[in-house]
């Protein structure tokens, strides 16, 4: 079977994530009779384009998934919760975007690059990570193959899309109202956006860290395999539309040269290096928007610490970090003919 033989349901479709996973669709030339977009009673009946033809919004609602072969959940972990596993009973695929999924135990959260084996043993739900953690665990996963990984300390530049369509229209009319000399009212974040970075993403934990914090250390542990690994992150929301960048500094148990970083990562799947500080070329936001691959660059020897390195990373956050990563795994899961649960399959 041919992935463009599936029927595809995207839960969310009109939102930031499941929005872009219709994009991805019709890129690549899925038929518009094997698509339906489901959104909340609210969107119900709304068209969406879709290249000559439109499709038409219906309810998320345990029926709607008849038919279905798989479907990508973006709409947040309520709609997951209450939906997902009526989906698994009527025999479809589901690839979850939220997080309401992502530690269970039971359910593997995979990025194909890094742990595509994770899909076989699926209960019928495979969960995808935050769209911070897919870049960095795709960057240290290459780079574990030179030396093990001691500890890691990144800070993220993150998009307002990566809270959805709201703060990103937050975004744009909070930039409108400044520049006419109007009042920019916060109203999806606890301060003005535009103008300005917030060192919140996410609510704040008793330790101290944000819930988005926590998350890049337990859901890139769970994808790495690797229960130890310290990772301290500080998560800091920028007035950028699309595509999160990340600072990442790396420890290494032995030295790393700056040259086999720059192979490793080069010949990586979905890693492409944009490194040429003579040429000012470095990733930026602007440049990883569209783009499939997670940019690196900047990369060089820590000069703070032993065994160390210092990169910079741009990904396309509804891309790589939400809906192309979801596609993935559904292709991964055709090619090893692993749609139903593996209860079912063995
Ligand atoms: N944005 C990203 O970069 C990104 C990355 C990775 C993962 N994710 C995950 O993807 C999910 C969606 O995020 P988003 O950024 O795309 O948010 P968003 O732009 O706010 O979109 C939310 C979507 O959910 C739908 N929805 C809301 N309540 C619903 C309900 N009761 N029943 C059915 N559909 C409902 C909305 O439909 P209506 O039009 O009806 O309101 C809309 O299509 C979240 O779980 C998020 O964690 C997002």
């Amino acid at each position: 079977m041919n992935s463009n033989d599936l029927n595809i349901a995207i839960v969310g479709a009109t939102g930031a994530a499941g929005g872009t996973a219709v994009k991805l669709l019709l890129e690549r030339d899925h038929p518009a009779e094997k698509i339906r977009v489901m959104a909340s009673e609210r969107s119900a009946g709304r068209k969406i384009p879709y290249g000559k033809a439109e499709l038409t919004v219906i309810r998320a609602i345990p029926e709607a998934f008849e038919g279905i072969d798989a479907a990508l959940f973006a709409a947040g972990g309520l709609v997951s919760k209450r939906l997902a596993h009526k989906a698994v009973e009527r025999g479809v695929f589901v690839i979850d975007k939220g997080s309401i999924f992502r530690m269970d135990p039971n359910i593997p959260l995979v990025v194909p690059e890094v742990n595509s084996d994770d899909i076989e043993w699926h209960p019928g739900i495979v969960s995808t990570p935050n769209c911070s953690t897919t870049p960095l665990v795709m960057v240290l996963d290459a780079l574990r193959k030179l030396s093990p990984v001691k500890a890691v300390t990144v800070a993220t530049y993150q998009s307002t899309t990566g809270t959805g369509v709201a703060a990103n229209e937050e975004l744009i009319e909070q930039s409108r109202a400044v520049l006419t000399g109007g009042e920019a009212i916060p109203n999806v974040y606890p301060h003005i956006i535009a103008f300005n970075v917030i060192p919140q993403v996410d609510d704040f934990l008793e330790n101290g860290y944000t819930k988005e914090e926590q998350k890049m250390l337990n859901e890139s542990r769970k994808i790495l395999h690797d229960d130890h690994l310290p990772i301290s992150a500080t998560c800091v929301r920028v007035p950028v539309e699309i595509s999160h960048s990340e600072s990442v500094q790396i420890e290494f148990e032995s030295s790393v040269s700056v040259e086999d970083a720059f192979r490793v990562l080069d010949d990586y799947d979905g890693v492409r290096v944009v490194d040429d500080p003579g040429q000012n070329q470095y990733p930026m936001p602007l440049e990883a928007t569209g783009k499939d691959d997670v940019l690196v660059g900047r990369i060089r020897k820590d000069i703070a610490h032993d065994h160390g390195l210092v990169l910079w990373l741009s990904c396309d956050n509804l891309r790589k970090g939400a809906a192309l990563n979801a596609l993935q795994i559904m292709d991964e899961a055709l090619r090893r003919d692993a749609f139903r649960p593996a209860a079912q399959r063995n």
